[in-house]
């Protein structure tokens, strides 16, 4: 037995995957890594997969990156946490103050949590709190958005619109108001992205008019919803909705974990609608993915709105153990240094048009109903039938039979269902690009081809593969 074959064995028996039907690796192996060097995965055999997916879109800088490895250490040989609470150090003041200067204006306090769902968490007691704090104790629901994704703690899937993953836990979650998504894969033919990003609009207009008076916050991912499969809209949608959010009395909170941090093409997406939300979320490529961190970013209305007394109960009540981390932080902080010397943005802007080029012949294939992009984040979307858009069934697994070929030839893949994405580190190369782009284009022919009828398992439920 070679050594990923014992590895994967011993892993078997104890460890439970997430977002995993466990049965699946009856026949799937799973996948042992030995080590990462940019974007390559290394096996105990040798094999390498380039990490298209950036491990869960946490990676900005490849893996092993000299920089981070080197600050993390030089951190580990400091300190390596202390209690956030009535204690700081220096790497999470430094980062709190650079935040502050990076992020959209006015977003002057940190608030820090440890992963992206209690990010979410956090915004959303805050908002409910602040309502009360200052005189509005009614105000306890929340609008979000159809297809939204924040997370899949109870509160934060209570605002998450995937039946996926909230049907089953429903008798847990509260009930909040859904807008329809801006998703601009669903406008009509000739019909631009910001007319149907404005027309989509309508409908939040009702629901904060209506409702504005129990409404804390609107909740939402800012130009990409990421886990409902990379749907995409104009940043237009957000300029109207912050006005709107002001003019109703309504927080606007952005989830910007998994957009922050230069995905789209700016450092945050907000920038692209020039908008200040009232809470930012980050997390993911908060530390380059290396440690779980996150932190809720928000203005000195809310900050001052629970400053008061010990007994006017104002204080805000949330902690983890972990918060603020200081290894977390120095990491956060080289990734910082990196967007800050290496000109990332202005790069990555170049191997966005590489990707672009390497996608385009792919717009006329018979079963992609559209390519689409959003500065590092690319998809291309999978049809049953171009004309009638009708989906493959999702008991076909297409997506899955996509990963698995994919994987075989080097490159790590996870579909969303009928969606193959990319969001790949920064460290990309565009000869890299264009290897990943050509594997999944195979393996998207291949696949499209396969009759129905032959494709394993078709009967199963569905792994979900995002
Ligand atoms: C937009 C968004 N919000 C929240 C989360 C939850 O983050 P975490 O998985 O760290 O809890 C995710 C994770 O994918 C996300 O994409």
């Amino acid at each position: 037995m070679n050594k990923n074959d014992a590895i994967a064995r011993r892993d078997l028996k104890h460890v439970w995957h997430p977002c995993t039907q466990m049965q699946d690796h009856e026949r799937l192996p799973i996948v042992p890594i030995q080590s990462g060097q940019g974007v390559w995965l290394q096996d105990f055999e040798g094999k390498r997969y380039l990490d298209a997916v950036s491990s869960w879109w946490v990676n900005l800088f490849g893996h092993a990156n000299p920089r981070i490895n080197n600050a993390v250490k030089k951190q580990l040989d400091t300190l390596e946490h202390v209690i956030l609470a009535g204690f700081t150090h220096e790497p999470i003041v430094e980062l709190s103050e650079r935040l502050v200067t990076l992020a959209p204006p006015g977003l002057t306090r940190c608030f820090y949590g440890d992963n992206g769902s209690a990010a979410t968490e956090i915004a959303l007691k805050m908002s409910l709190h602040f309502w009360r704090n200052t005189g509005k104790p009614e105000k306890t629901r929340f609008i979000c958005l159809e297809n939204g994704y924040h997370g899949e703690t109870l509160g934060s899937l209570s605002v998450t619109d995937i039946p996926l993953f909230s049907a089953t836990y429903a008798p847990l979650l509260k009930e909040h108001f859904r807008a329809p998504s801006p998703d601009c894969s669903k406008r009509d033919e000739g019909e631009s992205w910001e007319a149907y990003s404005r027309r989509q609009f309508d409908a939040m207009e009702k629901l904060l008019e209506q409702h504005h008076g129990e409404v804390c916050a609107v909740i939402l991912e800012p130009l990409v919803q990421g886990a409902a499969g990379m749907k995409m809209y104009h940043p237009v949608y957000l300029t109207l909705l912050r006005e709107a959010c002001g003019r109703y009395g309504v927080h606007l909170i952005a989830d910007e974990i998994a957009v922050g941090f230069g995905r789209t093409g700016t450092m945050f997406a907000c920038e692209q609608a020039g908008i200040t939300p009232d809470f930012l979320c980050l997390s993911k490529g908060l530390t380059a993915g290396y440690l779980p961190m996150s932190v809720v970013m928000t203005t000195e209305t809310v900050y001052e709105a629970f400053y008061g007394s010990y007994e006017s109960l104002k204080g805000f009540l949330h902690s983890h153990s972990y918060t603020g981390n200081a290894l977390a932080a120095s990491a956060a902080l080289a990734s910082l240094d990196i967007f800050a010397s290496d000109n990332i943005l202005e790069k990555n802007r170049e191997l966005a048009r590489t990707m672009a080029d390497a996608l385009a012949p792919l717009a006329s294939h018979p079963h992609v109903l559209e390519v689409r992009q959003t500065g590092m984040i690319a998809a291309v979307e999978l049809v049953q039938d171009k004309k009638t858009r009708a989906a493959f069934d999702w008991r076909e697994r297409r997506g899955l039979q996509i990963f698995e070929h994919a994987l075989a030839k080097g490159v790590l893949l996870r579909p969303i269902g009928n969606v193959v994405y990319f969001i790949p580190p920064y460290v990309i190369t565009p000869d890299e690009i264009r290897l990943m782009i050509g594997v999944a284009t195979e393996a998207i022919d291949r696949i499209v081809h396969v009759p129905a009828h032959a494709t394993p398992h078709a009967n199963e439920k569905p792994v979900v593969l995002p």
